[in-house]
C-alpha cells in the first residue's frame, strides 16, 4: 500500500506526529489488563546475560534498554554496534539471549551478528518493524514493534516503538527474576499506558522548537548532554540532528563533559541538556552550570519541577510533562526529533532524503 504524507510537508513530520497513535497501538498489543503479552518461551528467569546488537538509531534504543534491563531486571547486559560485534569474536554464554533490533530487518551487519550468535545462545530474538524481513525469519523468535511503514530516512516512530517493545521485555524480565514486585511492575505499566497522552503534550512544543531552531541552524557545533537512560537519548538527539541538518553534533554523558568537550564551549556552541527532574537531576544541573559559566548557550529540556529549579540563566528551556522514571527517554525522544527536524527546515536541507544516507543499509 502506498503511504502518503497526509497533509504534512515531509514524511518525517508525519512520522513524528503520529507517535502517540502508533505507540497506543503497540501498547494495545503488548499490554493486557494486568500484565504483558509476550511469547511464553521468552522466559528470563535463568538467563545470565543479555546481548543487544544493532546499528544507528536502533543501537541507541538498545543503549537505553541496557539501563532498563539492568535496573528493572538485574540482568547483566551487553550492547554493541553490529559492525564491531560481528568481528570481535565475543564469547557467548549459552545461558544468554541475544537481541537484534532493526527497523528494516535487513541491515547487513545486524544480520551477520545474528548469524554469529545462532546456536551459541539459548535464543536469538529479533525486534523488527518488518515481520517478513531476513532478521525476523532467521531469529528463533521475532517480536514486532508495530510502528507501521516508516519512510523518512531518519528513524523516528520506529525508535520509540523499539523502546516500547524493549521496555515491555525488561518489565517481564523484572517479574520473571523476582526483581520487581507486582506493585512496582503495575506502576511501570501505568507509566507506559500514560505515554501516548504525554507524547501529545510534548508535541505542543513544536512551535517553540521551530523558533529555537532558527538560531540553532546558525551553529557549527551542537552538544547534547544527558545522564542515565537520558545519555543514550542525547546520543540519538545528536545523530538525528547531524543526519538531517548536517550540523556537527555530539552526544555526551553529562559527567564526561569535563573530560573533553568543555574545551569547545563558548558563546557560539549551543548545549542541549535532556534532563527530567529525576534522581540525577542535580548532578546534571551542576554540569550545565559549568557550561553556562563559560557562556555556552544552554537549552534545557526538562519538566515543570526542573524548570522551576534550574531554568534561570539558561538560553532557553522546553517544558515536558512529568514522566515516571525510568521511561523518560520514550517521551524526550520527541523534542529531540523536533529539534532536528526544524533545524533542518531552517537550513533548507532535504529532510526525508538526506545526502549520502540510505533508509536501509543492506551492504557492508
Ligand atoms: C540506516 C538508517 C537509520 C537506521 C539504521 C539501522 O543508517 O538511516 O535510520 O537507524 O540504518 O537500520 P535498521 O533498519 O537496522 O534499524
Amino acid at each position: 500500500t502506498q503511504v502518503e504524507k497526509a497533509g504534512y510537508k515531509h514524511f518525517m513530520a508525519k512520522e513524528i506526529a503520529e507517535q502517540p497513535v502508533v505507540l497506543g497501538d503497540a501498547l494495545r498489543h503488548y499490554l493486557t489488563l494486568d500484565g504483558v503479552n509476550l511469547p511464553p518461551e521468552l522466559d528470563f528467569s535463568s538467563i545470565e546475560r543479555l546481548t543487544l546488537v544493532a546499528c544507528g538509531t536502533a543501537f541507541y534504543a538498545c543503549s537505553v534498554a541496557k539501563y532498563w534491563f539492568e535496573t528493572l531486571a538485574g540482568i547483566p547486559c551487553e550492547i554493541d554496534v553490529a559492525s564491531e560485534f560481528r568481528y570481535r569474536e565475543p564469547p557467548m554464554p549459552i545461558q544468554s539471549y541475544a537481541l537484534f533490533v532493526s527497523q528494516s530487518g535487513e541491515t547487513a551487519d545486524t544480520l551477520a551478528a545474528l548469524r554469529y550468535c545462532a546456536g551459541k545462545v539459548a535464543k536469538t530474538v529479533a525486534v523488527v518493524n518488518v515481520p517478513s524481513s531476513s532478521i525476523a525469519r532467521e531469529a528463533d523468535l521475532a517480536l514486532p514493534i508495530l510502528a507501521g511503514v516508516e519512510v523518512g530516512v531518519a528513524s523516528t516512530k520506529a525508535f520509540t516503538c523499539q523502546l516500547l517493545a524493549l521496555a515491555v521485555m525488561a518489565l517481564k524480565a523484572g517479574r520473571d527474576r523476582g526483581h520487581l514486585t507486582k506493585v512496582q511492575f503495575d506502576g511501570h505499566l501505568d507509566t507506559l499506558r500514560a505515554m501516548p497522552g504525554l507524547m501529545n503534550a510534548a508535541l505542543t512544543t513544536a512551535d517553540d522548537i521551530a523558533k529555537l531552531a532558527e538560531q540553532l541552524a546558525e551553529a557549527q557545533d551542537i552538544l547534547f548532554l544527558g545522564r542515565g537512560p537520558m545519555y543514550p537519548l542525547a546520543l540519538e538527539g545528536a545523530l538525528k540532528l547531524k543526519e538531517i541538518s548536517y550540523i556537527h553534533a555530539e552526544g555526551y554523558a553529562s559527567g564526561e563533559l569535563k573530560h573533553g568537550p568543555i574545551a569547545l564551549i563558548d558563546r557560539t556552541v549551543p548545549v542541549i541538556v535532556m534532563a527530567p527532574h529525576d534522581k540525577l537531576f542535580d548532578k546534571t544541573v551542576s554540569n550545565m552550570q559549568e557550561v553556562m559559566a563559560r557562556h555556552g548557550k544552554v537549552l534545557l529540556v526538562t519538566d515543570g519541577k526542573g524548570v522551576a529549579s534550574a531554568a534561570e540563566g539558561t538560553w532557553a528551556h522546553l517544558r515536558m510533562p512529568e514522566v515516571a522514571e525510568p521511561f523518560a527517554p520514550l517521551l524526550y525522544a520527541l523534542p529531540a526529533q523536533l529539534l532536528a527536524y526544524y533545524t533542518a527546515i531552517a537550513k533548507g536541507t532535504d529532510v526525508d532524503q538526506p545526502r549520502n544516507l540510505a533508509k536501509s543499509v543492506t551492504v557492508e
